[in-house]
Formats: C-alpha cells, sequence, structure tokens
C-alpha cells in the first residue's frame, strides 16, 4: 500500500532538480502540502503547475539555503501560508571534481555553506516550531560517500560525513520532542549532480549502475511514514558502506585502485 501524507506539510529542498523534484512529485501524489526550495525560481514556478493536478497546496521559495537569512525568513513564512511545519526534508547539496590540495577556498566554502550550514540554519529553523507542535520529522539527504572518502571528492565526503553526525546527534537530542530524524544513503543516482559539479568536469565518470531519482524519492515518502533512523536505497550501497567500516583498509586499496584510473 502507498503511504498516505495528506495534510502534511512538507518542505523538501533542492526540489528544482533530480532527487528533490522526483521526491516532490511523489508527495505531492501522497497528498502532501508541499513546499518548494531551491534557487532557480522558473523551475519552481513550472513544479508548481506540474503539481496542480494532485491534491494539496503548494508554495515555492526561491533562494540559496547556504544563506542564514535566508532560513530566518523561509520557516516563518512556511508557518504563516500552511500554518505548520510536519516534515523538513533536507536535500539541496552540491559536489565537487578537484583534488584538495587544488580546490579553490571560494569552492570549499560554497560547498560546505550548501551541504552543510544550510542543513543546520532550515533545521534551526523549523525545530522551535516542531517543539513548540510536539511532533516533526527531519529528513537529512546525505550519500553513502559520508561513510568513506574517495580521491577527487574529499570535501563533498567530508560534508556528507558531517550530515551523518549532525543527523545522529539530532535524533538524540530531538527525540524527547517527539521530533524524528531520518539519515537517507542514495548511492550513484541519475539526476543533475554531475553537472553542476564544482571544479573539474569528469572527463571519464566510472561505468557503476546509477538508480532513477524516483527510487531514492519513494525510499523518502516511505521513511515518513516509517521513522525509520536510517535508510539505503540499495542492497549493494548498504553493503558498500558496511564493507567499509569492516575492511577499512582493504576498501581504501580497492576504491584507490578504481578510482585511480578515474578521478582525473
Ligand atoms: N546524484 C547522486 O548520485 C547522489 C548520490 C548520493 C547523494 N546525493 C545527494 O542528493 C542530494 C540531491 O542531489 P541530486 O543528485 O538530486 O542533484 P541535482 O540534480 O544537482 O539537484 C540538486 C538540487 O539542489 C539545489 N541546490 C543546490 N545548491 C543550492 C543552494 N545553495 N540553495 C538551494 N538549493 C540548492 C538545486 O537547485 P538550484 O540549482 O535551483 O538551487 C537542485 O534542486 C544532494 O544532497 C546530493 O549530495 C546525490
Amino acid at each position: 500500500m502507498k503511504p498516505d501524507h495528506s495534510n502534511k506539510v512538507i518542505i523538501v529542498t533542492g526540489a528544482s532538480a533530480g532527487i528533490g523534484r522526483a521526491t516532490a512529485v511523489a508527495l505531492a501524489q501522497a497528498g502532501a502540502h508541499v513546499v518548494l526550495v531551491a534557487r532557480r525560481q522558473e523551475r519552481l514556478a513550472a513544479l508548481v503547475d506540474e503539481l496542480a493536478v494532485y491534491p494539496g497546496r503548494r508554495l515555492a521559495l526561491a533562494g540559496d539555503v547556504g544563506d542564514a537569512a535566508f532560513a530566518a525568513t523561509a520557516v516563518p513564512q512556511v508557518i504563516e501560508s500552511m500554518g505548520t511545519i510536519d516534515v523538513l526534508i533536507n536535500n539541496a547539496g552540491l559536489g565537487h571534481h578537484s583534488h584538495l590540495a587544488e580546490m579553490p577556498p571560494a569552492d570549499m566554502r560554497r560547498l560546505w555553506d550548501t551541504n552543510v550550514m544550510g542543513l543546520l540554519y532550515l533545521t534551526q529553523a523549523a525545530v522551535p516550531y516542531m517543539q513548540q507542535q510536539g511532533s516533526g520529522h527531519i529528513i537529512n539527504v546525505s550519500s553513502i560517500v559520508g561513510q568513506r572518502p574517495l580521491p577527487a571528492m574529499g570535501l563533498y565526503c567530508a560534508s556528507k560525513t558531517a550530515v551523518n553526525f549532525i543527523s545522529r546527534t539530532l535524533c538524540m537530542e530531538l527525540r524527547p520532542y517527539h521530533i524524528r530524524v531520518t539519515t537517507v544513503y542514495p548511492g550513484r543516482t541519475l539526476t543533475e549532480f554531475g553537472d553542476a559539479l564544482l571544479g573539474n568536469r569528469r572527463t571519464n565518470p566510472t561505468a557503476l549502475a546509477r538508480v532513477p531519482a524516483v527510487r531514492v524519492a519513494q525510499a523518502i515518502v516511505k521513511a515518513i511514514a516509517s521513522g525509520k533512523p536510517e535508510v539505503y536505497i540499495t542492497w549493494y550501497d548498504w553493503l558498500f558502506a558496511h564493507a567499509n567500516r569492516l575492511f577499512p583498509r582493504t576498501s581504501d586499496w580497492l576504491v584507490g585502485q578504481i578510482s585511480g584510473r578515474t578521478s582525473r
């Protein structure tokens, strides 16, 4: 049976593309009121139109999640317009393809501001409302590479490791307020992520399989119903993450062998 999220107010960041867009569509199909956040206003407006066939209301908020002032104004706007926030999905993110020693400071700042600070700003803005209502759910989209570093993706991996620790801490801190926290660990997913990378464009991306964004979206929609603290999308993502913990040096060697051929 498909989850029913009728009348839930759900914020999705990074809703203009990829996983966030697919999640917004799946949530609208499940009856939710969806708040769409991203920088590209025209894409959000087009998505609002596309979702008009489904029940529920929409609110498009264009802005940069890495800007603290955006979160400070966006969350009260959601409360004013929708009355509550049931779920916050921190999904907006970007990657890079550059070695750490060569990464320009502006890129490092932008990546960290988007992937880590953006998540924190919106979470801090939303939590007081959730505490007041005595319920809520925060879903943080991490990555399986937050569980092990990869050459040429080091700061991205580190940002996702930070997301994992922040998520697990929030889970413990917010439990007394009946606010659930879920970390989602997608593996390689077919989205616009590769086009938006900071740094050098990959000329020889790995041939590893990618799952469609809708599969991640469906897992997120299910997680809202189940409240699971951790969600993997495929069995091989789960295996990748756990094998890394059990055999860190072997997996470093293996990843070095594979990515040595593809990291430049
Ligand atoms: N694709 C993968 O293989 C993969 C694997 C594991 C995890 N993930 C994670 O999944 C999440 C979604 O990525 P995706 O693959 O769907 O990538 P995507 O197709 O490039 O979408 C990224 C989304 O984030 C938004 N965004 C980026 N910077 C933003 C900012 N500063 N403020 C507001 N919105 C911003 C983009 O919208 P605007 O440009 O309009 O702002 C876009 O809607 C990310 O957190 C990513 O790290 C992806």
